[in-house]
C-alpha cells in the first residue's frame, strides 16, 4: 500500500491553509506530520480522508489517481481516521459502536450483525493488546480505552491507512505510552500510520519519517534521529528554548485561600469537588491534569462566572464568592480566558477599544458620559507597544489580528491594571512559539511584581515550565500540590487519579 499526496492546495475563502503539499505514506511506516497549532495539519488529512475537497493537486493510491467524494470512499479505499474529537455514541456498548460505523462500509469488511462485532472486537483486542470488552458501555470507559475503540473501529473496516489526529491531547503521560505502543504494533503488523501532532517528545519516539509543515506549507523532512531542538526550530522556523528564565519566587503573604469550593452542574453531577488552597503574593500555582477534570469549573467559579454551590474564595482578606464579575475583576483580579475568541475579545472592534472593554466607562476613558477618543488612542498606542502587538494600526479589529496578537491584546488589557491575583487558563495555546516565550516572560513579570499567579495548563511542559508549585487535578479535585522538580511520571500517575484511588482505598 502506498498512499501519495502531490500538490495539494486547499483554501478557505482568501485564506490558503494547505500550499502545494506532497506526502507519501507507505505500509508499515509511522509518518509523523508536524506542526505547531493552524499549521494546516488537520485540513490536509481532512482532505485525503474525503472530508474537503482539494483546490488542486491529487491523492495516488498504488500510484493510481483517486478522488474521495467522501469518508466513505475513503474508507472503502482501506483509510481509517481517529478526529481529535471522538464520535461514539456514549450510551452504546463497544460492539454497537463499531456495528455502527459500518453503516456505510461495502465489501467483505462490512459487520452484519451485533455477535460479528463483538467478536470482531475481541479479535482485534487481543491481537494489539487493547484490552477493551465488547460489552462495555463507551461512557464508562477511560478516554485512553475510547480512542482505542475509535482504532478499533477503523481497523474492523481494514483500515490500511490510520490517520491519528494528534491523538495524544486527551491523554495522560501513561495512556500516551501505551498509545504510542500500539502505534508500533500497527506498524509492524503493516499498517501504514500517520500521526498528527505537534508533539516533538512523541514524533522522536515512534515516526520512521517526519514531515513538518509551517503555516500550510512543507518546511522539511526530518529524521527520528533529530534532535528536538533542530525539530523545534524547523516547526517554528527559528531556534527555540524550551526553558522559561525566572529566578527564585519570593512568596509573601496568602493572597487567595480557596476553601471548600464546590460547583454542582445542572445535571446534578459535582464537577468542583471541595477544593482548597492558597496562593501567595509573589508565586505561580499551576494547575496540571487531564482537560475536563474541573480546571475549567474551578477558574469559573473563583471569578463568579459560575455559583459555587459550598465553599468559598478569599482574595486578599475580602470574600469574593457571590459576588458580581465585574467587582471581583475590579478589585484586583485578572483574567486570561481558556478560549480567546469567545470570552478574550470582541473580534469585530478595534484593538483600542479592546484595550478598554470593562473600563470605557471610567476614567481617563470616558468624563460625563462622554468617551474620550484621544485619550483612548493614546493608552492604545503605548500598550501595543509594551506588547508588541503586530498591527497595521489600532483601528485595526482585533479578529484580523493572529492568534498570538490576539492573545497579546488580553494580556496588555489583563495587565495593565495593578493585580492582586492574574488567573490564565491555557494562556499559549495554539500560540507560535515567539509569542510564547512573550507570554510566559509576561506572566513571570507578574509574579515578580508581587502578584499571586494561578496558571491552568493542559501541556506539561508548560506546567513544569512556570509553576513555583504544582496541584495536580483529577475528577474535580485537587489530589496533591507538588514542587515542580516532581518527575514527569509521578504526576502522570497523579493526573490519572491513582494518587487519589491509593488514598481513598
Ligand atoms: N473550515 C475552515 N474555514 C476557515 N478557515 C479554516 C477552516 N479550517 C481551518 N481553517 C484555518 O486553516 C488553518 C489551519 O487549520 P488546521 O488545519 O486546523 O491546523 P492544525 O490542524 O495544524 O492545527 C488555521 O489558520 C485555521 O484557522
Ligand atoms: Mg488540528
Amino acid at each position: 500500500m502506498k498512499l501519495e499526496l502531490r500538490g495539494i492546495t486547499k483554501r478557505f475563502g482568501d485564506f490558503t491553509a494547505n500550499d502545494r503539499i506532497d506526502l507519501l505514506v507507505e505500509s508499515g511506516t509511522v509518518h509523523a506530520l508536524l506542526g505547531e497549532n493552524g499549521a494546516g495539519k488537520s485540513t490536509l488529512m481532512n482532505v485525503l480522508f474525503g472530508l474537503y475537497d482539494a483546490d488542486e493537486g491529487e491523492v495516488l493510491l498504488n500510484d493510481e489517481p483517486v478522488v474521495f467524494a467522501g469518508p466513505g470512499d475513503a474508507m472503502a479505499a482501506g483509510i481509517g481516521m481517529v478526529h481529535q474529537h471522538f464520535m461514539l455514541v456514549h450510551p452504546f456498548t463497544v460492539a454497537e459502536n463499531v456495528m455502527l460505523g459500518h453503516e456505510d462500509v461495502t465489501g467483505p469488511a462490512k459487520l452484519l450483525d451485533l455477535e460479528a462485532a463483538r467478536a470482531k472486537v475481541r479479535e482485534i483486542s487481543e491481537r494489539f493488546n487493547f484490552n477493551v470488552d465488547p460489552d462495555a458501555v463507551i461512557e464508562d470507559l477511560p478516554v485512553g480505552a475510547q480512542q482505542r475503540v475509535e482504532i478499533i473501529k477503523a481497523l474492523s473496516r481494514d483500515a490500511s491507512v490510520l490517520i491519528l489526529d494528534e491523538p495524544t491531547a486527551v491523554l495522560t503521560p501513561q495512556e500516551t505510552d501505551e498509545l504510542l505502543g500500539i502505534v508500533r504494533d500497527l506498524r509492524d503488523a503493516g499498517t501504514a500510520v500517520v500521526l498528527i501532532t505537534h508533539k516533538l517528545r512523541e514524533v522522536k519516539a515512534v515516526a520512521d519519517t517526519i514531515t513538518v509543515i509551517r503555516r500550510g506549507k512543507v518546511v522539511g523532512t526530518a529524521e527520528p534521529t533529530a534532535s528536538q531542538e533542530e525539530l523545534a526550530s524547523l516547526m517554528v522556523g527559528r531556534a527555540v528554548t524550551m526553558r522559561v528564565d525566572k529566578d527564585e519566587a519570593k512568596p509573601g503573604e496568602t493572597m487567595l485561600s480557596v476553601d471548600g469550593l464546590t460547583v454542582v452542574d445542572e445535571a446534578g453531577i459535582v464537577q468542583l469537588d471541595g477544593v482548597s488552597f492558597d496562593v501567595k503574593a509573589g508565586e505561580i500555582l499551576a494547575i496540571a491534569g487531564v482537560q475536563g477534570n474541573g480546571q475549567t469549573e474551578l477558574t469559573e467559579a473563583l471569578l463568579g462566572i459560575v455559583p459555587s454551590d459550598a465553599g468559598s474564595a478569599t482574595l486578599d482578606g475580602e470574600v469574593i464568592t457571590g459576588k458580581a464579575i465585574k467587582d471581583i475583576l475590579m478589585s484586583g483580579l485578572g483574567f486570561v480566558p481558556e478560549d480567546r475568541t469567545e470570552d478574550g475579545i470582541v473580534a469585530p472592534m478595534t484593538i483600542a477599544n479592546n484595550l478598554i472593554l470593562d473600563i470605557h466607562d471610567r476614567k481617563p476613558y470616558s468624563r460625563g458620559g462622554v468617551l474620550q477618543p484621544k485619550v483612548i488612542a493614546e493608552e492604545a498606542r503605548k500598550h501595543v507597544e509594551q506588547f508588541d502587538v503586530r498591527a497595521t494600526s489600532i483601528e485595526q479589529t482585533t479578529g484580523s489580528l493572529s492568534g498570538g496578537n490576539q492573545q497579546k491584546v488580553v494580556l496588555a488589557r489583563e495587565l495593565s491594571r495593578p493585580l492582586k491575583l492574574l488567573i490564565a487558563s491555557n494562556p499559549t495555546r495554539g500560540l507560535d512559539v515567539g509569542s510564547i516565550e512573550f507570554v510566559h516572560k509576561r506572566i513571570v513579570a507578574e509574579r515578580d511584581g508581587g502578584a499571586a499567579v494561578i496558571i491552568v495548563s493542559a501541556e506539561l511542559d508548560e506546567v513544569v515550565a512556570l509553576a513555583d508549585r504544582i496541584a495536580v487535578m483529577y475528577h474535580g479535585r485537587i489530589v496533591g500540590i507538588v514542587p515542580p522538580d516532581t518527575d514527569r511520571d509521578t504526576l502522570g500517575l497523579m493526573m490519572a487519579g491513582a494518587h487519589d484511588e491509593e488514598e481513598a482505598a
